[in-house]
């Protein structure tokens, strides 16, 4: 039992939190872990790294708990090189996370709770601020590996996962960046966007391929009110932002009420913001969520192309009742008309993190790949217990059944040296993690590209159990 300061809210129930128990029950230790048992083959010229970020909270969270919108960031790494493995997690170490592990205990509210610590808990810099949660995602972009947040300052951590601190890239992006970040392969540029509770409450910006600014950020005309946006998408002309009817409420949240607002009677809108800097271009249509889009791209006709899991609402941040279906779906937007056709690519049954060959982003794509359920058992939002791919020219699918293995966000591992116009079905991998539900043991887990349904053709044993989480990037080894 952990005392609390007074008026700091009590733990919450981890045990009975599906976020904090089973297949996501946090761990502490931060180990590495070398030469790993490999059953199977890990292919001879895969090198690089799989590094995957994730809600990891230390302590046992105050008042309150949302995934996966809070908790300590955790970077798990799957070093692959020569047929070879090795494994290291850390922390990404906030100087929250650094002045709580100081303390022995938690000393932030969750995010309903609004509870900061004051001076005497924490020191006069870090009394009463929000605490940091670059727990989402990881890029490598411009030399720096990053450990982002949602819409938040990200920490730039180091190429062996250290911490080195908070990143605002030479302070000309104070206000921070999203959780998804989509880097260009044809140009190197990394676009970013940032929502805001204060005007302007939305924003977006450019970053060259060496990581300095190339476009400061501008506001997106049109965004009166603040909207909660998760992902992006670009095209070669476009940034594409998906505007669902979620707004945050600041009012509501002072007078004790939700923070978040879903209002479906506004329907959803797309923003296409040309990446030349003209006019935005408005779409409109009736109220969908999403979480994540998978890519977009320019159609021939002028319109734009979007593939994305769409759901009704969005599940537990929304008080609306009724069922809840998450699939990919496919949106072609007219900039013209500002008209949008939606359609269901897969069977919405549930599913998310939905991923291309990086090397696609922007251009037509051939294959999106995701975690899905069999719905053969109950599962926590954001796990799985299988494997889909979508062939986007056929919608054919293919699944693989992880049987006892939950799941995660899978990520495409190019074939070194291949060309970026190999199309992304024939060649490289599919990894991600995985835990067995029954014995709670953990997996990095590799696919043949030309044949996922076959199951993995690697299995890496981790000594330690991996935490499902959220999103991962594969970072070949530089020259
Ligand atoms: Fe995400």
């Amino acid at each position: 039992m952990t005392a609390t300061v007074p008026g700091a809210p009590p733990p919450v129930d981890a045990a009975h939190d599906p976020h904090l128990s089973g297949t996501f029950e946090p761990v502490i230790d931060e180990i590495d872990a070398g030469d790993l048992e490999v059953t199977g083959e890990l292919p001879p010229e895969m090198d690089g790294m799989y590094v995957r970020n994730g809600p990891n909270p230390r302590f046992t969270p105050l008042g309150s708990y949302i995934f996966p919108l809070e908790g300590d960031g955790m970077v798990h790494g799957m070093w692959v090189s020569g047929g070879k493995a090795r494994y290291a997690n850390r922390f990404v170490h906030t100087p929250m996370l650094d002045a709580e592990i100081a303390a022995g205990r938690a000393l932030w509210g969750g995010l309903m709770t609004g509870y900061t610590p004051g001076a005497a808990e924490v020191g006069p810099s870090l009394a009463g601020t929000m605490k940091d949660l670059p727990d989402i995602n990881v890029v490598r972009h411009g030399g720096k590996l990053l450990a982002l947040a949602e819409s938040a300052p990200p920490y730039a951590l180091t190429p062996e996962l250290a911490t080195v601190g908070r990143e605002t890239f030479g302070g000309s992006l104070p206000a921070g960046i999203c959780a998804h970040p989509k880097v260009d392969p044809r140009t190197g540029e990394m676009v970013v966007f940032c929502y805001g509770l204060e005007a302007p409450h939305l924003t977006w910006s450019v970053l060259g391929p060496d990581g300095g600014t190339r476009r400061a950020p501008a506001a997106v005309a049109g965004v009166d009110q603040p909207v909660m946006i998760h992902d992006m998408a670009l095209t070669e002309r476009f940034v594409v932002l998906v505007l669902g009817p979620m707004y945050f409420d600041v009012a509501a949240a002072m007078r004790g009420g939700s923070l978040l607002a879903w209002r479906p009677g506004d329907g959803t809108r797309v923003a296409l913001i040309p990446r030349d800097g003209g006019p935005v271009r408005w779409a409109h249509t009736e109220a969908f969520w999403s979480w994540h889009s998978a890519n977009a791209y320019d159609a021939p006709d002028g319109g734009v192309v979007l593939d994305y899991v769409e759901w009704s609402r969005p599940g537990g941040l929304s008080p609306d009742t009724g069922p809840v279906v998450g699939g990919i779906a496919r949106a072609e937007i007219d900039p013209v008309s500002g008209t949008i056709r939606r359609r269901f690519l897969t069977d919405p049954h549930g599913m998310e993190f939905p991923r291309v060959d990086d090397r696609r982003i922007g251009q037509q794509h051939g294959v999106v790949a995701l975690g899905t359920k069999t719905q053969r058992v109950a599962l926590a939002n954001g796990e799985f217990d299988a494997v889909l791919w979508l062939d986007t020219a056929t919608e054919q699918t293919v699944t693989w059944d992880a049987g006892d293995l939950s799941v995660g966000e899978p990520c495409f591992v190019p074939r070194p040296g291949g060309s970026t116009d190999d199309g992304d079905t024939a060649h490289g991998w599919w990894v991600t993690f995985a835990t067995d539900r029954t014995d709670r043991s953990s997996w990095f887990v590799v696919f043949a590209a030309a044949d996922p349904g076959a199951g993995p053709v690697a299995r890496v044993r981790i000594p330690v159990r991996v935490p499902l989480g959220l999103h991962g990037a594969w970072l070949p080894t530089e020259e």
